[in-house]
């Protein structure tokens, strides 16, 4: 097969974590018979370097033209200054948005290998954990008005949230969908005791419900839900929620899996074209250093051979080729505990690993 690939490198450690995927995926290519094109995207602090915004217009029509996108990370100190419309990070939110993605699946599975790298106390790690967060990704508070102003002698800022019912009955789908491909078990995370929109998800869900006799419903306050991650991860199956408690659970939940480099996500609309993206930043303290964990980009990219293209052996091949290469006790510094038998490796020499990893067509 032939797939048009838009690559997004980014900025900080983005292009570093970037290649590495794409060897991976060259890999694919080459054992698997498949032709990735690749088009070169402009997205964050280089796009503001060279064209004065984060995502010019004719970045994101290649992104649209492409089959499937693949981002490193956006974002770092050097733009800290500009504008709130003309930050790095706009061009993500523009991009997704262009995109029509709105939905966002983000797993949170530890790795055997990785049991020690989790915070947590072993005994609330062995019970498992193995959830994924559905994150509503173009709605809410990151797209509502934001403004500051000044009123009274001083500044007032203003940020607005919003949600429709065809936007949360969108979302709820896809958490009732996902939920019912897996264990059953949909927990809707809101802040219904306080927010009208909250109250507008729990209805919305509740409607839903009906149609899926076969997935059980719960409904939990994302205080509380912040506070069960840590607790009890054991008890989480699928969890869908609003943009921005997303945004929050996804980092909380990625730590007590070992690490956050090892996290990818995969963002989708109505079709097949999708967004994929590790779900860290751009980790500026790091880039340029060779150091940085680039398994949560081939993690997204087997996310891509399998949502976008169809290619679940594939994808079965690189995620194979990550759990042989943990298992031989390779890490990168963020999941490197010293363990006997593990050995400290540079991103580019994990990466050249899981590229020699991958297998061939059975
Ligand atoms: C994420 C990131 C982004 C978000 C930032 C970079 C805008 O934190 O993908 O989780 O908030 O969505
Ligand atoms: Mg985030």
């Amino acid at each position: 097969m032939k797939k048009n690939i838009a690559v997004i490198r980014g900025d900080g450690i983005g292009p570093e974590i970037t290649v590495q995927a794409i060897n991976v995926l060259n890999a694919v290519a080459e054992r698997y018979g498949h032709e990735f094109i690749y088009d070169e995207v402009a997205m964050g602090g280089v796009a503001i370097d060279a064209y004065g915004e984060p995502l010019p217009d004719e970045m994101l029509e290649k992104c649209k033209a492409a089959d499937a996108v693949l981002l490193g990370a956006v974002g770092g100190p050097k733009w800290n200054g500009v504008s709130g419309d003309k930050r790095p990070e706009k061009g993500l939110l523009k991009l997704r948005a262009g995109l029509g993605v709105y939905s966002n699946n983000r797993p949170a599975k530890i790795w055997k290998q990785l049991s020690s790298a989790s915070p947590l106390r072993p005994e609330i790690v062995q019970k498992g954990i193995d959830f994924i967060i559905v994150r509503e990704l173009i709605g809410g508070i990151y797209f509502g008005e934001h403004k500051t102003e000044n009123a009274g002698g001083q500044l007032v800022a203003t940020d607005v949230l919003t949600y429709s019912e065809s936007e949360i009955k969108r979302i709820g789908r896809i958490g009732f969908e996902t939920a019912r491909k897996r264990r059953g078990r949909l927990c809707s995370v809101e802040k219904s005791n306080v927010l009208d929109s909250s109250r507008l998800w729990n209805k919305v869900m509740r409607s839903l419900a009906a149609e899926y006799p076969d997935v059980q419903l719960t409904e939990m306050l994302v205080d509380n839900c912040a506070m069960q991650i840590v607790k009890d991860p054991s008890q989480f199956d699928v969890i869908v929620t609003e943009n921005m408690f997303g945004d929050i659970l996804s980092d909380e939940a990625s730590m007590i899996t070992g690490s956050i480099g090892m996290i990818p996500s995969s963002s989708l609309g109505d079709g097949k074209r999708g967004l994929y993206e590790p779900i860290h930043g751009s980790a500026p303290d790091i880039a340029g250093k060779d150091v940085a964990n680039p398994i949560g980009t081939i993690l997204s990219a087997a996310m891509m051979l399998r949502y976008s293209f169809d290619m679940d052996e594939e994808a079965d091949a690189v995620e194979n080729a990550v759990s042989s290469v943990l298992d031989k006790g390779f890490r990168t510094a963020d999941i490197y505990g010293k363990e006997a038998g593990t050995t400290l490796c540079e991103c580019s020499e994990i990466g050249k690993k899981i590229t020699e990893n991958i297998g061939k067509r059975k």
